[in-house]
């Protein structure tokens, strides 16, 4: 396996704890993105913003397959829980990932991306394995991971990690009755966000190895908006870059 990692997040307070600890990173832009060429634990990444939205991360994700040769593409940021027990600040890792508000029928079944014959995108099971492990041992210490003061505030206390299925689309679900439909229309999903498809989407067409890491910022109910803000700028970025960095130190060096 040749290439660096991929490392991409939405937003900037999803990513800019991690992007603190890569020394020597150079930037490179393309297409209006900043790419930030370097190392983390010792492993050659490209770390990038997608922006929001599945048209901005399948973009940016083209861009880190044609023009970085990246090896892998790693998803990290927040979601907002669906499943019953899934809740603020449990990490998801994504077994498989749909698009929820794609809709061809009657000419294509619900959820299925025409002409591909497909509707849900598998992750890579190893990358998957291993980030399942790491946040395992990440989140026994909560207070460790995000300081006593943000456990108390969010009830951090006993963070879960779950697999299973990821729900995206260009919707941020701020209603209760919105998330209810999105239950009762997918009952194995576990979370919702606006990316993880779509980039799973574009690595499956090139033939890289994808996999997501959320953690969740709200219940994507009537609360979800208040929860959000706070949660993404006061704890996100920590849980990416303890599990991300987790991860990245358990690959084989890079001579
Ligand atoms: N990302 C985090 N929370 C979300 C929500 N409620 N809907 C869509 N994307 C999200």
């Amino acid at each position: 396996m040749h290439g660096p990692v991929a490392i991409v997040a939405a937003m900037h307070e999803e990513l800019s704890a991690l992007l603190a600890q890569m020394p020597d990173e150079q930037r490179v832009r393309v297409a209006g993105r900043d790419f930030w060429v370097g190392h983390l634990q010792g492993q050659p990444v490209v770390a990038v913003l997608s922006r929001i939205g599945k048209v901005a991360a399948a973009v940016t994700a083209t861009v880190l397959l044609e023009r970085f040769g990246v090896r892998a593409v790693v998803f990290t940021g927040v979601a907002g829980g669906l499943a019953p027990g899934v809740r603020v600040g449990d990490v998801v890792v994504a077994t498989e990932l749909l698009q929820h508000d794609l809709d061809a029928s009657p000419i294509f079944p619900k959820y299925e991306v025409p002409l591909m014959g497909l509707s849900r995108f598998v992750a890579d099971r190893a990358i998957g394995d291993a980030l399942s492990g790491v946040a395992a041992g990440v989140l026994r210490d909560p207070v460790a991971l995000t300081g006593r003061a943000a456990v108390e505030e969010f009830g951090l206390q006993s963070p879960k990690v779950h697999r299973g299925l990821l729900a995206s689309g260009d919707r941020f679900v701020s209603t209760t009755a919105e998330s209810e439909a999105l239950r009762r229309d997918l009952p194995d999903a576990l979370a919702v966000e606006m990316e993880g498809a779509a980039v799973a989407q574009v690595c499956h067409d090139y033939g890289v190895p994808f996999a997501a890491m959320r953690t969740i910022s709200d219940r994507a109910d009537d609360e979800a908006h208040g929860d959000f803000a706070r949660f993404v700028s006061l704890v996100a970025s920590r849980y990416s870059l303890a599990l991300v960095g987790a991860w990245l130190a358990t690959l084989p060096a890079v001579s």
